[in-house]
C-alpha cells in the first residue's frame, strides 16, 4: 500500500487526448486544448481539494514544436488567455503557479505572462500548480548538467542529491503518481528524472473529459500500490536492517 494514508504529495498529468476530443466532435483540434485549460483549472482545485500539494502538467513538449505552425500559435495564445482568464480565480484560491521549461524558446510575451503568474502567486501555499511548457525530460537534463558545471561542481561530487537541485522542480518531491490520459502506454520525454519511483496510471479517458471520478479512480488505484522503492516486500530482521540503512 502507498504510505501516505493513499494521497499523493506530487501527481503529474499528461494531458493527451484533446485532438481526438474535438476530432469526435467535428470540432477542430485547438478546440480540444481549449476544452482542457477548462479541465486542467477544474483538476487543480480538484487536487487541492483532495490535500495533494503540488500538481504537474504537460502543457507543451520539446517535441511540440514540430505541430503545424498554427496549432503551435493557438497554442502559445492559449497560454495568454488563459493567465488572463483564470489566474486571478487560482490565486484566490491558494494556487502557486511555477513554469518549467525551455524559457528562451519562448516569445518576450509568454516570458511575461509567465513572469506574471508566477510572481502574483508565489506567496500561496495550498498547493503549487508546475507547469511544463517548452519542456522535455532530456532537456532538463541538459540543462541541470550545464548549470552544475556553470557553478563549477567537482565531477567527483556531482552525485544525485546534487544533479537533482538544478532539476527544474529544484526541491520538490518527486512525483509519487503520473496520470496519462488519452490511452496511449508511454511517457513522451516527461520527467525522466523525477518519475524514476512515480506510480503510473493509464486511463483511456481524452484529456478535456477528466473529471473529479476520474482523478478519485486514479488515486483509489495509486493508494494500492505496494511502493517499495527498490526494498523487499516483507523484509526478515536482517534485510529489515539493511533496508533501513538505505
Ligand atoms: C495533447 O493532446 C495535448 C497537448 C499537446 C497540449 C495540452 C495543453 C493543454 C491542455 C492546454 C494547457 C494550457 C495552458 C494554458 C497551461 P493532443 O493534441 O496530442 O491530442 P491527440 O492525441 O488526441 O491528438
Amino acid at each position: 500500500m502507498a504510505s501516505d494514508a493513499g494521497i499523493p504529495r506530487h501527481v503529474a498529468i499528461v494531458m493527451d487526448g484533446n485532438g481526438r476530443w474535438a476530432k469526435r466532435r467535428f470540432l477542430p483540434r485547438v478546440f480540444g486544448h481549449k476544452a482542457g485549460v477548462d479541465t486542467l483549472v477544474k483538476t487543480v482545485l480538484a487536487c487541492a481539494d483532495r490535500g495533494i500539494e503540488h500538481l504537474t502538467v504537460f502543457a507543451f513538449s520539446s517535441e511540440n514544436w514540430k505541430r503545424p505552425t498554427e496549432e503551435v500559435s493557438f497554442l502559445m495564445g492559449l497560454v495568454l488567455v488563459a493567465v488572463e482568464k483564470y489566474l486571478g480565480r487560482l490565486a484566490a484560491r491558494g494556487v502557486r503557479v511555477r513554469v518549467i521549461g525551455d524559457r528562451d524558446q519562448l516569445s518576450e510575451r509568454l516570458r511575461q505572462a509567465c513572469d506574471q503568474a508566477e510572481s502574483n502567486t508565489a506567496h500561496n501555499t495550498r498547493i503549487t500548480l508546475w507547469v511544463a511548457f517548452a519542456y522535455g525530460g532530456r532537456w532538463d537534463i541538459v540543462q541541470a548538467c550545464r548549470a552544475a558545471m556553470r557553478d563549477g561542481v567537482d565531477p567527483q561530487a556531482l552525485d544525485e542529491a546534487t544533479l537533482a537541485r538544478y532539476l527544474a522542480f529544484g526541491e520538490a518531491p518527486d512525483p509519487d503518481l503520473l496520470i496519462r490520459t488519452g490511452g496511449e502506454l508511454r511517457i513522451s520525454n516527461f520527467l525522466l528524472w523525477q518519475a524514476a519511483y512515480s506510480e503510473l496510471v493509464f486511463t483511456d479517458c481524452l484529456w478535456p473529459d477528466f473529471d473529479d471520478a476520474e482523478l478519485d479512480k486514479a488515486i483509489a488505484a495509486y493508494a494500492a500500490r505496494d511502493r517499495r522503492f527498490g526494498l523487499v516486500k516483507n523484509a526478515a530482521p536482517a534485510q529489515a536492517a539493511a533496508n533501513r540503512a538505505c
